[in-house]
């Protein structure tokens, strides 16, 4: 019998579909690189395709960067039995190589004979830590940035508020590179933001900062119950899809098929491809898709109550710089914030990005609705950012626009941009007043600070 070559087997099956005419090839167009949820390396959404050159009659004022860590390994946990973490991985990857989680070798074409030439690079001393494309991620955007908005950068020190985890930390330091290369260390100013509570309103990490929200454990409840639903439906057909790859002695289980996944996004992460993505379906890989995207969603994101607060305080900020466009003695041109996905996503919900989901009309936890806004693939992958534009314009108006990953996010609660049709562009007054926002251009740090019960700070960092 032939073992884990490739046989003649496939080639009489084949032969045996093939006057079984299939649609158009799904699978070729199916990038899934881009359906893995947060761990998604960076790359630019799909959404209306408006073109992100400046406006034809506009100068750009002010750009706001609100900026997630580059790639990574996995973290490293609190209790090693989180699935995700970098020890569970880590022993499953040993499990794996010393037959103690049995692969059946014999199986014909098993997808999975790879492993016994497989070296693994999920490594626990390397827990937390950004991975060398997380690095190459974080320098080529801040190159970018420094090329298209060359023009802002008139000053000659440039704060560089960031989240004072150290990953967070080292990607704002790639992006630095990017931007100025071996000056960054005389054009930079790092203020190293605490992740806990004592940074108030001038948090990166608004979860931390926010004491109601985090000691009533509202995050975790309510995302503990989402996947405990979701992953007993979606996981179940895997396993038995799966089980058939290893020793019919051992009962694969639901986390073993999430460990599966976590090397394939991880490898993918690390070292840019995996063996262990080959082994998931297009329909699998959506499924997995919108299990991180319930994560996001009822953590703090459209489903929570919480959002507008947690990610109001961020808007009142930003809303305060753009408003000072036309105070002569504010000179601040260029913001530039690090911090992590969960913090992203808040900000983008209350800035009215994922109208479809809200409290009253979540998204379902017992069936995957596809077509929904809010994908963190799309919004908050690896290096992902929300950029806010400030442009002046023939009109002598001004106007804001929103990029996500470099992409324009089309604003339709607040009118026209200056060409008069839906450019993706708000006038400024009617951007901060849209119903939609203004609380929180207006009010959103006294809510923080009332709402989270939060510690009482002057407000001193610009973003
Ligand atoms: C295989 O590795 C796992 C994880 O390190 C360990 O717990 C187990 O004892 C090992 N089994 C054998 C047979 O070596
Ligand atoms: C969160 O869950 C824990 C444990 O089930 C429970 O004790 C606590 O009351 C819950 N908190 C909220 C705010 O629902
Ligand atoms: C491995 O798969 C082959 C082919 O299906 C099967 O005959 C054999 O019993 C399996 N081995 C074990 C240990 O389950
Ligand atoms: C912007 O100007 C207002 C007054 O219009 C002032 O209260 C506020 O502190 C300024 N904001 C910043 C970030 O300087
Ligand atoms: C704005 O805040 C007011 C007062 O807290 C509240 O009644 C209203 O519902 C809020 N509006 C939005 C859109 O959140
Ligand atoms: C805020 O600033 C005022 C005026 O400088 C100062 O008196 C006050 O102690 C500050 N509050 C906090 C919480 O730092």
């Amino acid at each position: 019998m032939q073992l884990c070559i490739t046989s003649l087997w496939f080639l009489a099956a084949f032969i045996v579909n093939a006057d079984n005419v299939q649609f158009e090839d799904y699978e070729s167009n199916f990038f899934f690189k881009e359906h893995l949820g947060t761990l998604s390396p960076y790359h630019e959404p799909y959404f209306d395709g408006l073109d992100s050159a400046f406006p034809e009659t506009c100068e750009i004022q002010q750009v706001h960067l609100l900026q997630r860590h580059g790639s990574r390994n996995p973290t490293g946990d609190v209790t090693a039995t989180d699935v995700y973490s970098s020890q569970y991985l880590n022993n499953f990857q040993e499990k794996l190589l010393n037959g103690s989680i049995p692969v059946n070798f014999s199986y014909p074409e098993n997808p999975l004979c790879f492993i016994k030439q497989w070296t693994p690079v999920i490594d626990a001393e390397n827990a937390d830590q950004l991975s060398s494309r997380g690095r190459l991620e974080l320098f080529d955007l801040g190159r970018q940035l420094y090329q298209r908005y060359y023009k802002l950068f008139d000053s000659y020190v440039y704060d560089i508020n960031t989240a004072e985890q150290e990953r967070v930390v080292e990607s704002a330091k790639w992006f630095t590179y990017g931007l100025f290369g071996d000056k960054m260390y005389e054009k930079t100013n790092f203020i190293l933001i605490s992740e806990g509570k004592a940074a108030g309103a001038n948090s990166l990490s608004m979860y931390n900062a926010c004491p109601v929200f985090k000691d009533n454990n509202f995050h975790k409840n309510a995302t503990d119950a989402a996947h405990a639903v979701w992953r007993n439906i979606f996981i179940e057909p895997i396993v038995n899809r799966l089980a058939k790859y290893f020793d019919s002695s051992y009962k694969l289980t639901i986390n073993d098929v999430r460990s599966l996944f976590y090397i394939c996004e991880y490898e993918i992460a690390i070292k840019d491809h995996s063996d262990f993505c080959s082994i998931f379906t297009p329909s699998e890989f959506l499924n997995f898709e919108y299990d991180s995207d319930l994560d996001q969603a009822y953590g703090g994101g459209p489903v929570s109550e919480w959002a507008s607060t947690l990610g109001g305080a961020y808007i009142n900020n930003l809303a305060d710089s753009l408003r000072n466009v036309t105070n002569p003695d504010f000179d601040r041109k260029v913001f530039l914030a690090f911090t992590h996905d969960s913090n992203i996503i808040p900000v983008e919900a209350a800035l009215g990005f994922f109208p479809d989901i809200t409290p009253e009309n979540p998204l379902p936890t017992d069936k995957n609705v596809y077509t929904y806004s809010q994908k963190t693939s799309s919004f908050v992958p690896f290096a992902g950012n929300l950029i806010t534009e400030l442009f002046f314009c023939s009109d002598s108006k001004y106007y804001v626009r929103h990029l996500v990953n470099q992409q324009v996010y089309p604003l339709i609660d607040c009118g026209y941009g200056p060409s008069g049709t839906s450019d993706g562009l708000c006038e400024l007054q009617a951007y901060l007043n849209s119903p939609i926002r203004a609380n929180s251009t207006s009010n959103g740090i006294s809510i923080f600070n009332t709402e989270c019960q939060a510690r009482p700070t002057n407000v001193t960092i610009y973003f």
